[in-house]
């Protein structure tokens, strides 16, 4: 298991005598099961909105858009990188997808890679998002977190998987074993950029970003294909599960709400990297969330802005009195007293 406390850091496990319905550190702090499976490790002083990130209805929407096998060669393609990447016999494979949304490509992986050991954890800051994943893919471990501050352990992870999804490159060397990869998918110059035309009064074509500071190019995928989405039910998903539709102009969102046919081009770039051994890693500092949407990505984010840490400050929420724990509610509570979420 991957998973680190988000409070203290130390690991956390299940215990022995339990019936697998929390996770609990060597510091008494303990976190329950959802029903649907997911853990939620996500403080609640980390976040500024009762419901951060991705919505259920873009979440869903991305499901049925996904599921229509739209970006499945994007899923072949991010298979074979990463199958080429691990190797057939290597044992105790962990993959965690950061900002995994619904869980399809998670899941997709897991079955295609089919590993002897293989592990795959999936984290996104959506509750939505971890009820989704858990209630239909059960043998990956869902979590409602942050990519900014992953409560996950120190080189603990062999591929780190980002699709489309924003996070912190200082926290990915962190987690990733000294010999392990960053596979993140970015849109490619010309992705959906039909769809652009439409909307925006100037469409730009996406740049690709540089190489994150801590890590060496390993690899660098494209994949290019049309997709003909051939009745308005078809494009509904495609436009809903993005930010596109409330932020274009009103006379092409109106245009494209009305279609009945759409042709784009799906644009995808599998980057990969090692970590560099060389590169001097900063010290987590504390954050803020604060939601925009990137416009390079169009991606909703949910980012953090660094502040310093105060250690004394983070010690507080630590201590087991009830009314300090107030603070920290309703995530964290003394192992005795764990929550329910629903
Ligand atoms: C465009 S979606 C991509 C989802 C998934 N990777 C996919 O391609 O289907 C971006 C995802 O990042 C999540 N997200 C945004 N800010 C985040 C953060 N700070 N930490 C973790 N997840 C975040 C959103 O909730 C959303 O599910």
């Amino acid at each position: 298991m991957i998973w680190s406390c988000p409070v203290c850091k130390a690991p956390l496990t299940v215990p022995l005598n339990a019936e697998a319905k929390n996770l609990v550190c060597a510091n008494g702090h303990s976190f329950d099961r959802a029903k649907q499976g997911y853990f939620n490790l996500l403080l609640a002083n980390k976040k500024n909105s009762q419901n951060p990130g991705d919505d259920a209805s873009m979440l869903n929407h991305r499901r049925e858009f996904l599921e229509a096998g739209h970006y499945q060669p994007l899923v072949d393609a991010l298979q074979k990188t990463i199958a080429g990447l691990v190797g057939p016999d290597t044992e105790n494979v962990n993959i965690l997808d950061v900002g995994c949304g619904e869980g399809f490509y998670l899941a997709s992986l897991q079955q295609g890679l089919a590993l002897p050991s293989l592990h795959c954890a999936g984290i996104d800051i959506a509750k939505a998002a971890a009820k989704l994943a858990a209630r239909k893919y059960p043998s990956v471990d869902w979590a409602v977190a942050s990519s900014f501050q992953l409560p996950v352990l120190d080189e603990s992870v062999d591929v780190l998987l980002r699709v489309f999804a924003p996070g912190d490159v200082q926290e990915i060397v962190r987690v990733l074993k000294p010999q392990g990869h960053f596979v993140r998918v970015v849109p490619g110059p010309e992705h959906l950029f039909e769809f652009k035309e439409v909307l925006y009064r100037r469409a730009v074509r996406h740049e690709l970003p540089a190489t994150p500071e801590g890590f060496l190019p390993v690899d660098s995928i494209e994949v290019k294909y049309p997709i003909s989405l051939e009745s308005n039910q078809a494009l509904r998903p495609l436009l809903n599960m993005t930010p596109f539709l409330w932020r274009g102009k009103r006379e092409g969102r109106e245009m494209l709400l009305q279609a009945e046919r759409l042709d784009v081009t799906a644009n995808f770039v599998i980057q990969v990297y090692s970590v560099d051994p060389l590169a001097i890693v900063e010290p987590v500092m504390e954050t803020v969330v604060e939601t925009k949407v990137d416009p390079e990505t169009e991606v909703k984010v949910e980012s953090e802005v660094a502040t310093e840490v105060e250690p004394e400050a983070e010690a507080v929420t630590i201590t087991e009195t009830e009314t300090e724990t107030e603070i920290i509610e309703p995530i964290v509570k003394p192992a005795k007293k764990a929550f329910t979420f629903d």
